[in-house]
């Protein structure tokens, strides 16, 4: 076997808004840093080359070898566009697909040499991909890994799968459940059996992280709070992942915030980027309205109007009818977008409403006969569902399995990248 298999895996989770990488069997990922990718536009704008004129030819092919080099990625991408126009920002990832492949490929050039520092030949790479990804994005991602970074094996796992094998918490490993993923770009719920994807009854909702943030910057506009305006989304996204919580009853709640402001408003300080002038601001309902588009999603949008607990009972429902038990048990929670102070509670409450209404109904319809056994309604929360996905490919990619179940060079070399189309679920899922 290729010596690379005696070296830990590197496990990279690209997600929309954060990348989370580091070396199998670690309980953390060694970074989590923003998608995005900074490249210089004075190189990116070079104009065409003229044949006539071999100088200008010699310029442009210099110009694309300057702009493969100047190029930053994460908080240092975010920095260098902030101060300096000469460079501009590409998010390679949306809504949980690569959209750009050359900023997606500079973006790993940076992740493996730059945050991991480590050799790619000498490294299996566990890598991820949303639930809906096409095979075709497969085969460009093992193409860029086999061609550019020359690794020895790769395994492209679906997060959804991972997600469920991070959320274990017993030592019976269930690999049937439905991971409710919520990201910074997409929401997805997927449901599992026995490490399989039920593939047609996939739910995707328009509404996660991003826009939990845009709805409290809104709010926060619309009451007048003096934030500076380059700063209001940034602003956003701390009160947000720092004060947010989800409420039982969005009534009582409105109530209790008018009757004790003090206990409930909290205040924001910040500097004006432009000034360095300090300036503060309340947060005050928005701090539970957040995360309520989830629940009542009219609040924010027109567009899409189902909340996500009846999003997951319609995906259960269309289930195979024997998988549909255990599935109500093991709701698994994943994504930054689930860290909300009681996520689980309310969403459990909210499933159970539906499953026990339609219990009731199925019983008015059925008197006399023998009644079914109720349905156990089961969200599980866990500590690290912030990198539920990474931790997963970190526990897969640390089985002897792993090294098995990946694709390899050779392979890669004798058959091409049709092979990544497929990764096979191996046993180390169970
Ligand atoms: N403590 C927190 N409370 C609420 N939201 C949080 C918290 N920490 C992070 N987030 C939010 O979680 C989102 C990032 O989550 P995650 O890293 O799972 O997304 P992603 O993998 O980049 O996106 P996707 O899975 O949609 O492609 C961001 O919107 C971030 O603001
Ligand atoms: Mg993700």
């Amino acid at each position: 076997m290729d010596s690379g298999a005696s070296r830990p895996a590197v496990v990279i989770d690209n997600g929309t808004g954060y990348t989370k990488m580091g070396f199998a069997g670690n309980v953390e990922p060694c970074f989590i840093v923003p998608t995005v990718v900074a490249s210089n536009n004075s190189f990116l704008n070079q104009p065409r080359p003229n044949s006539t004129k071999n100088s200008n030819w010699i310029g442009q092919h210099n110009a694309g070898v300057m702009a493969d080099l100047d190029f930053y990625i994460g908080e240092e991408a975010l920095s260098r566009s902030k101060s300096s126009s000469t460079y501009s920002l590409s998010y390679p990832i949306k809504q949980g697909k690569v959209d750009d492949w050359d900023s997606m490929e500079r973006f790993w050039q940076h992740c493996i040499f730059n945050y991991l520092r480590c050799d790619p030949e000498d490294h299996y790479f566990c890598l991820t991909e949303s639930a809906l990804t096409a095979p075709e994005s497969r085969e460009y991602t093992g193409e860029i890994m086999f061609e550019t970074f020359n690794i020895p094996g790769l395994y492209i796992a679906v997060q959804p799968v991972l997600a469920l094998a991070a959320g274990y918490t017993t030592s019976k490993c269930e690999m049937t459940g439905v991971v409710v993923d919520v990201g910074d770009g997409a929401t997805h719920v997927v449901p599992v059996a026995d490490g399989y994807v039920i593939g047609s009854s996939i739910k995707s909702i328009p509404i996660a992280g991003k826009d939990v943030t845009r709805f409290i910057q809104q709010l926060m506009k619309e009451r007048g709070e003096h934030v500076p305006p380059e700063d209001s989304f940034d602003v956003a996204r701390r009160v947000k992942e720092m004060y947010c919580y989800t409420c039982s009853d969005i009534v009582k709640e409105f109530n209790k915030h008018d009757r004790e402001p003090a206990k409930y408003i909290k205040q924001w300080r910040g500097t004006k980027p432009k000034t360095g002038a300090p300036y503060s601001c309340d947060i005050g309902y928005e701090r539970f309205l957040g995360p309520e588009v989830f629940f009542n999603p009219e609040i924010y949008t027109s567009d899409f109007t189902t909340p996500l607990p009846t999003v997951i009972d319609k995906c259960i429902q269309s289930a195979p009818i024997d998988t549909r038990r255990a599935l109500y048990k093991n709701i698994v929670l994943s994504g930054g977008s689930t860290m909300f102070k009681d996520f689980s509670r309310r969403l459990q409450r909210d499933i159970k409403k539906i499953v026990d209404a339609r219990a009731l109904a199925s019983e008015a319809r059925l008197v006399g006969e023998i009644k079914s056994q109720p349905v156990e309604v089961n969200v599980v929360s866990h500590p690290i569902q912030r990198y539920a996905v990474w931790f997963g490919g970190s526990v897969l990619a640390s089985t002897p399995e792993f090294f098995t179940a990946c694709h390899t060079k050779a392979e890669y070399e004798e058959c091409g990248a049709s092979i990544c189309r497929t990764n096979p679920v191996f046993k180390g899922m169970y």
